[in-house]
């Protein structure tokens, strides 16, 4: 049985998602931290996805939506630790994972349905990062003046 730890957050926009995300990875057999929010009344998604990747640290990896999944990606992303790929389709989780090694899979919650947001969520969990000349451009994604 996997027993990953898989963390969770969201805004409003993306609150049903997150919902039917964490019962497929229970059913996954992941181990599911659902960080908020616990209903659809408007949040500010800076909040959680803050929370997220204050909680993920170096190794966590997360599932992050809102709306368009601009917003939390972009406030993700201000954080050091996280890569944070914003995936509207499976391809696009295979290759956040393959050519970016990203620890936090974000889905535009108004843009996917609940099957599609499964199947990309899937795809990112078991995505395999290449390696190879894609860390040394991971390492200098951190390397501002
Ligand atoms: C909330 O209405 C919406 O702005 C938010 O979910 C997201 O799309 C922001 O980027």
């Amino acid at each position: 049985m996997n027993k990953d730890k898989i963390y969770l957050a969201s805004d409003h926009g993306g609150y049903l998602i997150k919902r039917h995300i964490a019962s497929f990875l229970l059913k996954e057999g992941y181990d599911v931290i659902d960080l908020g929010p616990d209903s659809e009344d408007s949040v500010d998604y800076p909040d959680y996805a803050h929370k997220l990747a204050q909680t993920i640290g170096e190794n966590g990896r997360g599932v992050a939506i809102c709306g368009s999944g601009i917003g939390i990606s972009i406030a993700l992303n201000r954080h050091l630790n996280v890569r944070a790929a914003l995936c509207h389709n499976v391809d696009m989780a295979v290759l956040s994972r393959l050519h970016n090694n990203a620890n936090v899979c974000v889905l535009p919650g108004r843009f996917v349905s609940l099957m599609q947001s499964e199947a990309i969520v899937h795809a990112f969990l078991n995505g395999i990062f290449e390696g190879g000349r894609h860390n040394q451009r991971i390492d200098k994604i951190n390397q501002i003046e």
